[in-house]
């Protein structure tokens, strides 16, 4: 592992070891097309399984993909259903996939608010995907990182804590189990330029690239080039240059 946050592969470039990605432009890829956004989650779920195939035949060690903010409760009611839906599914569908790929599924975020056949299919997927390990694919849903620091603050009930100690109330909170770590990259596609409340302690030194691709269309060559763009950036985590 190197210090920078990133890992050798065997290969000359360094892979970033956690990547984060806010799926974005979705409904705007559909509406151009003169297509409900609902299309365009459908054509947004394609992309998640191209990358997320590639991101393991790169060696991505932990992939987290934003699927549904907190702040998406207050989409029209179906669009919200439809997404729902378009979870439930394609987690049993990439289940065995997964498997087979030795790709271990999870969800982070609240479940109090998911109906129980979802709750139900996010159990199922992660007791099958336990101890797969070549790649680690979040999924966050009703995920919002301010909530998340409000609760894991809460939890803490006024103790002391150290940054570690935090982290794992974060997880915690969130269902997760605290192994998936900061983000080295972020990507945003679909042109805006902005968090939105994505894993905000988490991102603290991440390298952030903005692609004004909507997500629909973005391909490995953007994946591949977002990582060609972290190549070339100087990671200092508040420290001096390497070249000086
Ligand atoms: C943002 O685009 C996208 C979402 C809120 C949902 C993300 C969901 C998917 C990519 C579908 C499949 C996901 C999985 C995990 C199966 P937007 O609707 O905000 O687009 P806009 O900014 O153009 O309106």
């Amino acid at each position: 592992m190197r210090i920078d946050g990133g890992h050798d592969t065997g290969r000359k470039t360094r892979i970033p070891r956690h990547i984060a990605i806010i799926m974005d432009g979705n409904g705007r890829w559909a509406n151009q097309r003169g297509k409900p956004r609902t299309f365009g989650h459908m054509a947004g779920a394609k992309t998640v399984r191209e990358i997320v195939e590639h991101s393991r035949r790169t060696g991505v060690g932990c992939l987290t993909l934003y699927a549904f903010s907190s702040d998406n409760w207050s989409r029209p009611q179906d669009e919200v259903t439809a997404l729902m839906r378009l979870f439930r599914r394609h987690l049993a569908a990439e289940t065995p996939k997964c498997v087979e790929n030795d790709v271990r599924m999870s969800v982070v975020g609240r479940r109090d608010r998911l109906s129980p056949e979802l709750v139900h299919a996010i159990a199922a997927a992660e007791d099958a995907t336990r101890d797969c390990a070549s790649l680690h694919l979040r999924l966050a849903v009703d995920y919002s990182a301010r909530d998340t620091m409000v609760r894991a603050a809460t939890a803490a009930q006024g103790r002391e804590l150290s940054r570690d100690a935090f982290s794992s109330l974060l997880a915690s909170v969130n269902h997760d189990d605290g192994t998936a770590g900061d983000v080295d990259l972020l990507i945003r596609t679909g042109g805006e330029q902005r968090l939105s409340d994505f894993l905000l302690w988490e991102c603290a030194y991440a390298e952030l690239v903005f692609s004004r691709r909507m997500w629909p269309e973005f391909g490995t060559a953007d994946f591949d080039a977002a990582i060609e763009d972290f190549h070339g950036r100087d990671r200092r985590f508040g420290g001096l240059s390497r070249a000086i």
